[in-house]
């Protein structure tokens, strides 16, 4: 008999990314075999997103879609994983009567169990528990991404910023116990991955509960010192809990990738206060300087949402006062969504959507300009890079990172795939830069 073929596709963030990798790797064990082409498949899924409301309504139509355009084989199940499925849970078989299966962001290991009850005819299955002693049970993994691995070391949130719905998708807070974490990356390390990017919602906050490593910054080095490992990254950690102890690590360990992704959200104290995001504009920026001070030079990037309840043209002026005084390496940005469940529903939507997108429109490219400014100054510059693939540019060069996450496209023989160059950079573009071997 024919293996049965699953077909997934996944909204949202790196979390959502690693989990579908971690849904693959569950299905593969049972005897599944993954296809791209979802007109073939027997399961198809869509880990879902909920940030804002236009991930949501993406899904719905995109759940359209594959029923029209692909239509699905007979007997095909749909199901739908992640944070709207969490979110929604059985609402979504009234909204979407073609899925068969829903299983929110804590409940992958039931997924065998689920499909099996399918299987003996259920109508509709469903698992949307968030029971957290069971989270960070060790999944098969069918990794996207031959170089980098994603190691997720804390999950959840507990500080309830009003615009974020992430408390109530992935739950409170727990972090992976220190050990369990090191015995993945020395096993990554072991099947040839040289890169690692530590996951988590606030992945700073990270307390190792067995108490063995007493620190973020100390589980950094412990990583840095397994054997095999090139370069760490992590994403995303919360200013209030960004200690300079992390930067002083930063300047000792070459492993820890010189680039901090540091979310502000607005550049206005008063709109922070409001979004409970518990630090004020200097005490960001005092953040800012002693990242800035360090002795390797560390790319700065954020996170803004424009258009927050009551944000006034002054605040968002002084966000773009923040982007000038920081002048990150990259930002995203985002207009406001109002989510329901989270504290700054109940302030109303204030920004009209023209005003939202005017001042999104302003703000990326008033960031454009500092990008294009900075790109230009690491023209001639040396680096090293690690080559992770094709360009997108031209599928005849290559594309390779900087320690600082800037994205280098060169011409090179395919054989650098996965191995370490220096390039020397020709010339700069606002996203990207463009080099050559040395
Ligand atoms: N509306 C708009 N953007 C949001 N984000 C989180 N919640 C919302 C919302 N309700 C943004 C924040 C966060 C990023 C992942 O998504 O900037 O850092």
């Amino acid at each position: 008999m024919e293996p049965k073929k699953f077909f997934i596709e996944t909204f949202g963030c790196q979390m959502n990314h690693h989990d579908s990798e971690k849904v693959a790797g569950t299905l593969t064990q049972m005897g599944y075999v993954p296809t791209e082409d979802a007109s073939e498949a027997d399961l198809l899924l869509l880990n879902t997103c909920n940030i804002r409301e236009k991930a949501n309504q993406k899904v719905f139509s995109r759940l359209g879609s594959l029923q029209k355009s692909y239509g699905t084989k007979p007997g095909a199940k749909v199901g739908l994983l992640g944070c709207m499925a969490q979110m929604e849970g059985p609402k979504i078989f009234e909204k979407a009567p073609n899925v068969d299966l829903v299983v929110g962001s804590s409940s992958y290991s039931f997924i065998p169990r689920l499909l099996e009850k399918l299987e003996q005819g259920a109508p509709h299955v469903i698992d949307v528990s968030q029971d957290v002693d069971r989270l960070f049970e060790t999944y098969p993994q069918s990794r996207e991404n031959p170089y980098k691995a994603f190691v997720t070391i804390m999950e959840g949130c507990n500080r309830y910023c009003a615009f974020c719905v992430v408390p109530y998708t992935r739950g409170p807070e727990r972090s992976r116990s220190g050990e369990h974490v090191l015995s993945e990356i020395r096993r990554l390390a072991s099947e040839g991955y040289p890169e690692v990017m530590l996951l988590g919602q606030t992945v700073n906050s990270w307390r190792d509960p067995a108490g063995a490593i007493p620190t973020f910054a100390e589980l950094l080095k412990r990583i840095a010192a397994v054997p095999g490992i090139r370069r760490i990254r992590f994403t995303s950690p919360h200013p209030s809990d960004f200690h300079c102890e992390i930067v002083e690590v930063m300047e000792t360990t070459p492993e820890v990738c010189n680039q901090v992704h540091l979310p502000v959200q607005s550049g206005s104290t008063e709109v922070l206060r409001r979004m409970k995001r518990d630090y004020t504009r200097d005490e960001y920026l005092r953040r800012v300087e002693f990242i800035k001070a360090a002795q390797r030079e560390i790319a700065l990037s954020t996170d803004i949402i424009v258009g927050f309840p009551g944000e006034s043209q002054e605040d968002f002026e002084e966000t773009l006062s923040l982007l000038e005084q920081v002048r990150y390496d990259q930002i995203f940005s985002f207009k406001y969504s109002a989510r329901p469940g989270t504290e700054a529903f109940t302030f109303g939507d204030t920004i009209p959507e023209e005003e939202k997108s005017r001042r999104l429109a302003v703000l990326q490219e008033f960031q454009r300009k500092i990008q294009i400014e900075r790109n230009a100054s690491l023209v001639g510059r040396e680096f090293e890079i690690f080559v992770e693939g094709k360009s997108q540019k031209d599928l005849n060069e290559l594309m390779g990172r900087t320690t600082q996450n800037k994205i280098v496209n060169f011409a090179g023989s395919p054989e650098l795939l996965g191995k370490f160059a220096r390039v020397r950079v020709t010339n700069s573009f606002p996203n990207s830069l463009a080099g050559e071997l040395i």
